[in-house]
């Protein structure tokens, strides 16, 4: 389907007036989802960062965000399962794997563990229009039974033969940014000029949505990925609801089209399923938002991290244009050593162990993929960058066991395609000035990558 064509449909800026009436209780409303989801996390984490809790201080200190890697070590040092805060935090590759692995671990997560005032407050602040990547029936917060049975429904899409198909498209789409970028003069900014543009776009013609929302698309990706954070700021918290919401009016639309004229894309299939596989609105809406956050929120980050450690790495960056078959493990090692998700967690259910010692149900594991990635049980002196490793490919950056990254090996191709021809068209880029980082903790990337082309 030519997805440049298709009209926009409604405008999905807030209404001015909420039809249900239920405007007067929405501030109070969302004022509760906020105070039990990060609020109440924001208040444990800065007393214990306080108190030194390595965990609360990586999900806090902006100075630690900016380079994690040596208090990945200091709490390495301290053992392979260490207690922190919110549950017991792992750095160690093996338990990573074991955990996110183990059938006694799982991501969904029990309500009635929770004290009466908090149960109360997070059905009070219900809302299905407000549901973000990491609400149910989102994929990565659901277990098995559901689990599998939406995996199975969008992986389809997802198979060797037709992730490769996307080929051309990538090519395509690709050699036309940098056209754009060869139009320019001086410093430009890598991230929103390329980097960011090249996902959005191949997500787009992926799920059949309009190239020309392209901005919109952006807009609500960032606020999918802030919300992946615990302890998000109130002012933060409202503006990523606000772009949820106008993501779940336009998905609204969306779907009523591409059910009067299916097109050849994912999303028309998932809403032309027969009756017994269907899938009911929520959950429409819960795996298309997913597939959309995730499509690009972390293949940006991977894009920009490739380019920094690359021209942080020089000689790396002149073999690689002298002999581009090196590109995908080079793409690897980028994903090992500074990956683009960082950080995800487990709850214990019943039978939970790890290094063989019980975990009470319930409690939360964090599992460290960044930190798993340059273990130095797995990888010989981890913090050398090197395109060459021989096991840069054992990196857990995108997780492991049944929620392992669905769009692994898009997110690979886009990548490989996209640095080898921006290497071959710009073999002289360097990365000029201070790249800044995004405001974010669970993901890691550049949001400004300021560079000159030749
Ligand atoms: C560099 C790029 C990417 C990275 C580093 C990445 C990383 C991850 C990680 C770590 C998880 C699992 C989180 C967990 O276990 O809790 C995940 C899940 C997922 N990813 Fe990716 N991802 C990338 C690109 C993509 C792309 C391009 C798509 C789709 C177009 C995608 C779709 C998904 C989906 C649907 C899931 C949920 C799978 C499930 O719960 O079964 N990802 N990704």
């Amino acid at each position: 389907m030519d997805t440049t064509t298709i009209a926009a449909p409604g405008p999905t800026r807030e209404p001015d007036g909420d039809p249900s009436g239920g405007q007067v209780l929405r501030p109070a409303r969302t004022f509760a989802r906020w105070s039990v989801r990060h609020g109440l996390a924001a208040l444990i984490l800065a007393r214990s960062a306080r108190k030194g809790d390595l965990m609360s201080r990586l999900l806090r200190d902006a100075a630690v965000r900016e380079d994690p890697y040596d208090l990945f070590e200091q709490l390495r040092a301290r053992g392979r399962l260490v207690p922190s805060a919110l549950g017991s935090v792992t750095t160690t590759h093996a338990v990573v794997q074991d955990v996110l692995r183990s059938e006694h671990f799982g991501v969904g997560f029990d309500r009635s563990d929770l004290p009466r005032p908090l149960r109360m407050a997070l059905q009070f602040g219900e809302d299905v229009d407000a549901a973000g990547v990491v609400d149910p029936p989102s994929m990565l917060v659901i277990d098995p039974p559901d689990h599998t049975r939406f995996r199975r429904l969008v992986s389809r899409a997802f198979t060797p033969r037709a992730i490769s198909a996307f080929e051309p498209m990538i090519e395509r789409t690709t050699t036309a940014l940098l056209d754009r970028l060869e139009q320019q003069d001086g410093t430009v900014d890598l991230v929103e000029q390329w980097a960011a543009q090249l996902p959005v776009l191949v997500i787009a013609e992926l799920l059949g949505v309009p190239v020309a929302r392209k901005e919109e698309f952006l807009w609500w990706g960032a606020a999918a990925a802030a919300t992946l954070d615990p302890g998000l700021p109130w002012r933060r918290y409202v503006e990523a609801e606000r772009a949820l919401r106008a993501l779940h009016r336009f998905l609204r639309g969306h779907f009523a089209r591409l059910r009067r004229e299916p097109g050849d894309d994912l999303v028309s299939r998932l809403v032309g399923l027969p009756e017994e596989e269907s899938l009911t609105e929520r959950e429409l809406h819960a795996t298309v938002m997913l597939l959309l956050g995730a499509g690009f929120e972390t293949t940006v980050n991977l894009l920009g991290n490739a380019v920094v450690a690359l021209d942080a790495h020089r000689d790396q960056w002149e073999t690689l244009a002298a002999d581009p078959s090196r590109w995908d493990n080079a793409v690897e090692e980028v994903l090992r050593w500074d990956s683009p998700v960082q950080i995800t967690g487990r709850t214990a259910q019943e039978g939970a162990e790890v290094d063989g010692r019980p975990i009470p149900p319930g409690q939360r594991v964090t599992v460290l993929l960044g930190a798993a990635n340059r273990d130095p049980d797995v990888f010989a002196d981890p913090a050398r960058f090197d395109i060459t490793r021989a096991n840069a490919r054992e990196h857990l950056a995108f997780s492991a066991g049944i929620h392992y990254c669905l769009g692994a090996g898009l997110a690979r191709l886009e990548a490989v395609v996209a640095m080898r021809l921006l290497t071959e068209r710009f073999p002289k880029l360097r990365v000029a000035g201070r790249p800044t980082r995004r405001d974010l903790h669970v993901l890691r990337g550049f949001e400004h990558l300021p560079v000159t082309l030749r």
